[in-house]
Protein backbone atom coordinates (compact mmCIF):
# COMPACT_ATOMS: atom_id res chain seq x y z
CA UNK A 1 0.00 0.00 0.00
CA UNK A 2 1.36 3.55 -0.73
CA UNK A 3 0.89 6.54 1.53
CA UNK A 4 0.95 10.00 0.41
CA UNK A 5 -0.08 13.08 1.93
CA UNK A 6 -3.77 14.47 1.29
CA UNK A 7 -3.46 15.99 -2.31
CA UNK A 8 -4.63 19.74 -2.63
CA UNK A 9 -6.46 20.43 -6.31
CA UNK A 10 -6.14 24.48 -6.75
CA UNK A 11 -8.72 24.18 -8.99
CA UNK A 12 -12.03 22.70 -9.67
CA UNK A 13 -15.62 24.38 -10.11
CA UNK A 14 -17.60 22.77 -8.32
CA UNK A 15 -20.99 24.87 -10.29
CA UNK A 16 -22.44 26.07 -6.66
CA UNK A 17 -24.69 28.21 -6.63
CA UNK A 18 -26.21 27.76 -9.86
CA UNK A 19 -25.17 24.75 -11.62
CA UNK A 20 -25.75 22.19 -9.10
CA UNK A 21 -27.25 20.06 -12.16
CA UNK A 22 -23.75 19.87 -12.85
CA UNK A 23 -22.37 19.17 -9.68
CA UNK A 24 -22.65 20.42 -6.21
CA UNK A 25 -20.22 21.06 -3.15
CA UNK A 26 -21.16 17.63 -1.96
CA UNK A 27 -20.96 15.98 -4.84
CA UNK A 28 -18.41 17.57 -5.84
CA UNK A 29 -16.51 16.86 -2.90
CA UNK A 30 -16.58 13.05 -2.57
CA UNK A 31 -15.28 13.26 -6.39
CA UNK A 32 -12.49 14.77 -5.00
CA UNK A 33 -11.64 12.16 -2.15
CA UNK A 34 -12.02 9.65 -4.27
CA UNK A 35 -9.22 11.08 -6.30
CA UNK A 36 -7.18 11.14 -3.09
CA UNK A 37 -8.04 15.01 -2.62
CA UNK A 38 -8.48 16.33 0.89
CA UNK A 39 -8.54 19.52 -0.59
CA UNK A 40 -9.91 21.95 -3.24
CA UNK A 41 -9.59 24.82 -4.58
CA UNK A 42 -13.62 26.25 -6.01
CA UNK A 43 -13.48 28.59 -9.30
CA UNK A 44 -16.10 31.68 -9.02
CA UNK A 45 -17.41 31.69 -12.46
CA UNK A 46 -20.56 29.95 -10.82
CA UNK A 47 -24.05 31.32 -11.79
CA UNK A 48 -24.47 33.97 -9.89
CA UNK A 49 -20.18 34.68 -10.75
CA UNK A 50 -18.88 35.00 -6.87
CA UNK A 51 -17.99 39.20 -7.66
CA UNK A 52 -18.81 40.42 -4.26
CA UNK A 53 -20.29 39.42 -0.71
CA UNK A 54 -23.76 38.58 -1.63
CA UNK A 55 -22.59 35.83 -4.20
CA UNK A 56 -19.78 34.64 -1.99
CA UNK A 57 -21.66 34.26 1.19
CA UNK A 58 -23.79 31.88 -0.96
CA UNK A 59 -21.19 29.94 -2.27
CA UNK A 60 -20.01 29.82 1.70
CA UNK A 61 -23.07 28.60 2.78
CA UNK A 62 -23.59 25.49 0.23
CA UNK A 63 -20.03 24.57 1.28
CA UNK A 64 -20.34 25.12 4.67
CA UNK A 65 -23.68 22.36 4.80
CA UNK A 66 -22.40 20.35 1.90
CA UNK A 67 -18.26 19.84 1.58
CA UNK A 68 -17.02 16.76 2.92
CA UNK A 69 -13.66 17.53 1.94
CA UNK A 70 -11.24 20.77 2.78
CA UNK A 71 -11.67 23.67 0.59
CA UNK A 72 -11.08 27.33 -0.63
CA UNK A 73 -13.09 29.63 -2.82
CA UNK A 74 -11.56 32.28 -5.30
CA UNK A 75 -13.46 35.43 -5.80
CA UNK A 76 -13.81 36.81 -9.01
CA UNK A 77 -12.74 39.58 -10.69
CA UNK A 78 -15.37 41.67 -12.67
CA UNK A 79 -14.38 45.20 -14.51
CA UNK A 80 -16.50 46.54 -11.63
CA UNK A 81 -15.53 44.95 -8.51
CA UNK A 82 -12.19 46.53 -7.52
CA UNK A 83 -12.23 47.36 -3.89
CA UNK A 84 -15.11 44.71 -3.28
CA UNK A 85 -12.29 42.24 -4.50
CA UNK A 86 -9.83 43.87 -1.78
CA UNK A 87 -12.10 44.23 0.66
CA UNK A 88 -12.93 40.69 0.19
CA UNK A 89 -9.36 39.08 -0.04
CA UNK A 90 -9.58 37.63 3.14
CA UNK A 91 -11.99 35.25 2.69
CA UNK A 92 -10.57 34.20 -0.64
CA UNK A 93 -7.97 31.61 -1.74
CA UNK A 94 -7.04 33.99 -4.25
CA UNK A 95 -8.49 36.73 -7.25
CA UNK A 96 -9.53 35.06 -10.45
CA UNK A 97 -9.15 36.91 -13.57
CA UNK A 98 -10.48 35.57 -16.72
CA UNK A 99 -8.40 36.79 -19.79
CA UNK A 100 -9.96 34.57 -22.33
CA UNK A 101 -13.22 33.73 -23.38
CA UNK A 102 -14.10 30.47 -21.43
CA UNK A 103 -17.55 29.21 -19.85
CA UNK A 104 -19.56 31.87 -18.12
CA UNK A 105 -19.95 35.13 -18.08
CA UNK A 106 -16.65 36.05 -15.97
CA UNK A 107 -13.76 37.72 -18.64
CA UNK A 108 -12.22 41.50 -17.93
CA UNK A 109 -11.77 43.36 -21.07
CA UNK A 110 -10.94 46.78 -19.22
CA UNK A 111 -7.47 46.91 -18.97
CA UNK A 112 -7.71 49.71 -16.55
CA UNK A 113 -9.78 47.60 -14.24
CA UNK A 114 -7.15 44.86 -14.78
CA UNK A 115 -4.44 47.36 -13.61
CA UNK A 116 -6.80 48.58 -10.98
CA UNK A 117 -7.13 44.41 -9.82
CA UNK A 118 -3.14 44.34 -10.15
CA UNK A 119 -2.77 47.34 -7.60
CA UNK A 120 -5.37 46.55 -5.11
CA UNK A 121 -5.20 43.20 -4.27
CA UNK A 122 -3.44 42.61 -1.40
CA UNK A 123 0.12 40.42 -1.53
CA UNK A 124 -0.22 37.54 0.36
CA UNK A 125 -2.12 34.96 -2.37
CA UNK A 126 -1.83 34.59 -5.84
CA UNK A 127 -4.23 36.22 -8.59
CA UNK A 128 -4.89 33.27 -10.64
CA UNK A 129 -5.11 33.68 -14.56
CA UNK A 130 -6.66 32.33 -17.03
CA UNK A 131 -4.56 34.11 -19.42
CA UNK A 132 -3.76 31.89 -22.93
CA UNK A 133 -1.17 33.37 -25.69
CA UNK A 134 -1.08 37.20 -25.64
CA UNK A 135 -2.86 36.82 -22.60
CA UNK A 136 -0.39 35.38 -20.82
CA UNK A 137 1.96 37.56 -21.64
CA UNK A 138 0.02 41.06 -20.53
CA UNK A 139 -0.65 39.41 -17.03
CA UNK A 140 3.34 38.69 -16.39
CA UNK A 141 3.87 42.31 -17.33
CA UNK A 142 0.83 43.30 -15.05
CA UNK A 143 2.86 40.61 -12.23
CA UNK A 144 6.29 42.22 -13.08
CA UNK A 145 5.11 46.12 -12.90
CA UNK A 146 2.86 45.60 -10.06
CA UNK A 147 5.32 43.48 -8.14
CA UNK A 148 2.27 40.95 -7.41
CA UNK A 149 2.21 37.30 -7.96
CA UNK A 150 0.61 35.30 -10.48
CA UNK A 151 -0.57 31.73 -10.58
CA UNK A 152 -1.07 30.90 -14.46
CA UNK A 153 -3.86 28.28 -14.52
CA UNK A 154 -3.69 25.43 -17.07
CA UNK A 155 -0.94 26.05 -18.79
CA UNK A 156 -1.35 23.75 -22.53
CA UNK A 157 1.38 25.21 -25.37
CA UNK A 158 4.95 25.31 -25.90
CA UNK A 159 5.10 29.06 -26.01
CA UNK A 160 3.20 29.42 -22.68
CA UNK A 161 5.54 27.34 -20.96
CA UNK A 162 8.57 28.84 -22.64
CA UNK A 163 7.43 32.23 -21.63
CA UNK A 164 6.96 31.25 -17.80
CA UNK A 165 10.17 29.83 -17.90
CA UNK A 166 11.54 32.70 -18.78
CA UNK A 167 9.67 35.09 -16.49
CA UNK A 168 10.55 32.78 -13.90
CA UNK A 169 14.07 33.34 -14.49
CA UNK A 170 13.85 36.94 -14.97
CA UNK A 171 12.31 36.87 -11.11
CA UNK A 172 8.43 37.50 -12.25
CA UNK A 173 6.86 36.27 -9.10
CA UNK A 174 5.09 33.58 -11.10
CA UNK A 175 3.77 30.22 -10.53
CA UNK A 176 1.40 27.60 -12.56
CA UNK A 177 -0.58 24.90 -13.02
CA UNK A 178 -0.59 21.99 -16.10
CA UNK A 179 -3.74 19.85 -16.28
CA UNK A 180 -3.95 15.88 -16.44
CA UNK A 181 -5.46 16.55 -19.84
CA UNK A 182 -3.13 18.78 -21.06
CA UNK A 183 -0.59 16.11 -20.56
CA UNK A 184 -2.41 12.93 -21.90
CA UNK A 185 -4.61 14.12 -24.27
CA UNK A 186 -3.89 15.85 -27.47
CA UNK A 187 -5.40 16.92 -30.85
CA UNK A 188 -4.94 13.63 -32.02
CA UNK A 189 -7.64 12.55 -28.96
CA UNK A 190 -10.37 14.68 -30.39
CA UNK A 191 -12.15 12.38 -33.94
CA UNK A 192 -12.15 9.45 -30.43
CA UNK A 193 -13.32 12.02 -28.25
CA UNK A 194 -16.54 13.45 -30.34
CA UNK A 195 -16.74 17.32 -31.20
CA UNK A 196 -18.82 18.38 -28.51
CA UNK A 197 -16.96 15.95 -25.71
CA UNK A 198 -13.72 16.96 -26.91
CA UNK A 199 -14.65 21.18 -25.72
CA UNK A 200 -12.36 22.61 -23.65
CA UNK A 201 -10.55 25.75 -22.75
CA UNK A 202 -7.35 25.95 -23.47
CA UNK A 203 -8.01 23.74 -26.11
CA UNK A 204 -6.46 20.39 -26.38
CA UNK A 205 -2.57 21.23 -27.94
CA UNK A 206 -0.63 18.94 -30.41
CA UNK A 207 1.79 16.06 -29.72
CA UNK A 208 4.17 18.79 -29.70
CA UNK A 209 2.80 20.98 -27.24
CA UNK A 210 2.62 18.48 -24.96
CA UNK A 211 5.77 16.98 -25.25
CA UNK A 212 6.99 20.50 -24.31
CA UNK A 213 5.22 20.46 -21.50
CA UNK A 214 6.43 17.02 -20.18
CA UNK A 215 10.23 18.63 -21.02
CA UNK A 216 9.34 21.57 -19.12
CA UNK A 217 8.09 20.10 -15.82
CA UNK A 218 10.57 22.10 -13.81
CA UNK A 219 8.83 24.89 -14.66
CA UNK A 220 5.56 23.53 -13.65
CA UNK A 221 4.41 24.11 -9.93
CA UNK A 222 1.30 22.10 -9.75
CA UNK A 223 -0.65 19.72 -11.24
CA UNK A 224 -4.64 21.24 -11.30
CA UNK A 225 -7.16 19.35 -12.60
CA UNK A 226 -9.14 22.55 -14.08
CA UNK A 227 -12.25 19.45 -12.55
CA UNK A 228 -15.57 21.15 -15.30
CA UNK A 229 -18.14 19.26 -14.93
CA UNK A 230 -20.80 19.40 -17.28
CA UNK A 231 -23.45 17.04 -18.01
CA UNK A 232 -23.42 14.47 -21.12
CA UNK A 233 -26.49 16.02 -22.46
CA UNK A 234 -25.05 19.65 -22.53
CA UNK A 235 -21.86 17.85 -23.88
CA UNK A 236 -23.37 16.36 -26.89
CA UNK A 237 -26.13 18.78 -27.13
CA UNK A 238 -26.31 21.82 -29.67
CA UNK A 239 -24.07 24.07 -27.79
CA UNK A 240 -21.53 22.05 -26.14
CA UNK A 241 -19.95 23.83 -23.09
CA UNK A 242 -16.01 23.19 -22.25
CA UNK A 243 -14.70 21.65 -19.48
CA UNK A 244 -13.57 18.19 -18.55
CA UNK A 245 -14.19 16.87 -14.75
CA UNK A 246 -10.64 15.40 -13.92
CA UNK A 247 -10.78 14.81 -10.40
CA UNK A 248 -11.34 11.09 -10.02
CA UNK A 249 -8.57 10.25 -12.54
CA UNK A 250 -5.50 12.72 -12.30
CA UNK A 251 -4.02 11.03 -9.40
CA UNK A 252 -3.89 7.41 -11.78
CA UNK A 253 -2.68 9.22 -14.49
CA UNK A 254 0.19 10.97 -12.82
CA UNK A 255 1.03 7.50 -10.81
CA UNK A 256 1.23 6.12 -14.57
CA UNK A 257 3.95 9.02 -15.18
CA UNK A 258 5.41 7.84 -12.06
CA UNK A 259 5.80 4.12 -13.44
CA UNK A 260 6.82 5.00 -16.64
CA UNK A 261 9.48 7.10 -14.96
CA UNK A 262 8.61 10.44 -16.61
CA UNK A 263 8.24 11.71 -13.21
CA UNK A 264 9.38 11.02 -9.84
CA UNK A 265 6.97 10.45 -6.76
CA UNK A 266 8.66 13.20 -4.77
CA UNK A 267 7.93 15.74 -7.82
CA UNK A 268 4.42 13.93 -7.89
CA UNK A 269 3.99 14.85 -4.35
CA UNK A 270 5.97 18.11 -4.69
CA UNK A 271 2.88 19.51 -7.29
CA UNK A 272 0.03 17.63 -5.79
CA UNK A 273 0.72 18.48 -2.10
CA UNK A 274 3.23 20.68 -1.33
CA UNK A 275 3.52 23.23 -3.90
CA UNK A 276 -0.03 24.51 -3.99
CA UNK A 277 -0.51 24.62 -0.04
CA UNK A 278 2.62 26.75 -0.20
CA UNK A 279 1.42 29.08 -3.04
CA UNK A 280 -2.29 29.21 -2.30
CA UNK A 281 -0.62 29.78 1.90
CA UNK A 282 -3.28 27.01 3.12
CA UNK A 283 -2.80 25.68 6.23
CA UNK A 284 -1.59 22.20 7.34
CA UNK A 285 -3.90 20.28 7.05
CA UNK A 286 -3.02 17.47 10.24
CA UNK A 287 -3.31 13.77 9.94
CA UNK A 288 -4.86 14.25 6.76
CA UNK A 289 -3.31 11.15 4.45
CA UNK A 290 -4.25 8.88 1.78
CA UNK A 291 -4.13 5.71 0.85
CA UNK A 292 -3.28 4.07 -2.63
CA UNK A 293 -3.19 0.32 -4.27
CA UNK A 294 -0.41 0.87 -6.47
CA UNK A 295 -1.14 -2.50 -8.29
CA UNK A 296 -5.08 -2.09 -8.80
CA UNK A 297 -5.60 -1.75 -12.21
CA UNK A 298 -8.91 -0.63 -13.39
CA UNK A 299 -10.95 1.28 -16.56
CA UNK A 300 -12.32 4.87 -16.46
CA UNK A 301 -16.13 4.22 -16.87
CA UNK A 302 -17.85 7.70 -16.31
CA UNK A 303 -20.96 6.00 -14.73
CA UNK A 304 -18.99 4.85 -12.06
CA UNK A 305 -17.63 7.99 -11.01
CA UNK A 306 -18.96 10.08 -8.30
CA UNK A 307 -18.83 13.32 -10.15
CA UNK A 308 -22.87 14.33 -11.01
CA UNK A 309 -21.49 14.73 -14.60
CA UNK A 310 -21.24 10.75 -15.66
CA UNK A 311 -18.54 11.01 -17.78
CA UNK A 312 -15.00 10.93 -18.64
CA UNK A 313 -13.08 12.41 -21.86
CA UNK A 314 -10.27 8.78 -20.03
CA UNK A 315 -13.56 6.75 -20.95
CA UNK A 316 -12.28 3.22 -21.49
CA UNK A 317 -8.64 3.86 -20.46
CA UNK A 318 -7.29 1.29 -18.10
CA UNK A 319 -5.07 2.76 -15.25
CA UNK A 320 -2.87 1.82 -12.71
CA UNK A 321 -3.23 2.75 -9.22
CA UNK A 322 -6.45 3.63 -7.12
CA UNK A 323 -7.27 5.79 -3.76
CA UNK A 324 -8.39 2.78 -1.12
CA UNK A 325 -8.76 4.92 1.87
CA UNK A 326 -8.63 8.68 2.64
CA UNK A 327 -7.97 10.21 6.42
CA UNK A 328 -9.04 13.78 6.74
CA UNK A 329 -7.96 15.28 10.04
CA UNK A 330 -7.50 12.16 11.53
CA UNK A 331 -11.06 10.83 10.66
CA UNK A 332 -11.56 8.27 7.98
CA UNK A 333 -13.19 10.24 5.43
CA UNK A 334 -13.34 7.59 2.10
CA UNK A 335 -13.00 4.20 1.94
CA UNK A 336 -12.91 1.83 -1.48
CA UNK A 337 -15.84 3.68 -3.34
CA UNK A 338 -17.65 5.05 -0.42
CA UNK A 339 -17.52 8.80 1.34
CA UNK A 340 -17.92 8.34 4.65
CA UNK A 341 -17.02 11.95 5.55
CA UNK A 342 -20.44 13.52 6.43
CA UNK A 343 -21.79 16.43 4.16
CA UNK A 344 -20.60 19.41 6.56
CA UNK A 345 -17.48 18.25 7.40
CA UNK A 346 -15.12 20.17 5.08
CA UNK A 347 -13.86 23.12 6.45
CA UNK A 348 -12.80 26.37 4.59
CA UNK A 349 -9.56 26.58 4.79
CA UNK A 350 -9.39 30.19 4.41
CA UNK A 351 -12.06 31.88 6.92
CA UNK A 352 -12.38 29.42 9.54
CA UNK A 353 -9.05 29.54 11.62
CA UNK A 354 -7.94 26.15 11.68
CA UNK A 355 -6.80 24.50 15.14
CA UNK A 356 -2.79 23.99 15.36
O1 LIG B 1 -12.89 24.15 -20.27
C1 LIG B 1 -13.10 24.95 -19.36
N1 LIG B 1 -14.18 24.85 -18.57
N2 LIG B 1 -12.24 25.97 -19.17
C2 LIG B 1 -12.50 26.96 -18.31
O2 LIG B 1 -11.70 27.86 -18.19
C3 LIG B 1 -13.78 26.99 -17.54
C4 LIG B 1 -14.31 25.64 -17.40
C5 LIG B 1 -15.72 25.58 -16.88
O3 LIG B 1 -16.03 26.29 -15.92
O4 LIG B 1 -16.52 24.80 -17.41
ZN1 LIG C 1 -9.73 28.44 -17.09
ZN1 LIG D 1 -11.19 26.25 -14.69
Amino acid sequence: MLELPGLIDPHVHLREPGGTHKEDFETGTIAALAGGFTAVLAMPNTQPPLVDSASLELAQLAARAKARCDYGIFLGAGEGNTSAASALAPWACGLKVYMDHTYGPLRMQSLPALIEHFQRWPGSRPIACHAEGHSLAVVLAMAHLFDRRVHICHVSTAVEIQLIRLAKERGTQVTCEVTPHHLFLSKSNLPALGSGRGEVRPRLATPEDVAALWESLEVIDCFATDHAPHTLAEKDGEQPPPGFPGLETALSLMLGAVNEERLGMDGLVLRMHTNPQRIFDLPPQRESRIEIDEDHVWEVRGVELHSRCGWSPFEGMKLRGRVRRVYLRGQLAYEDGQALAPPGSGRDLISTPVPA
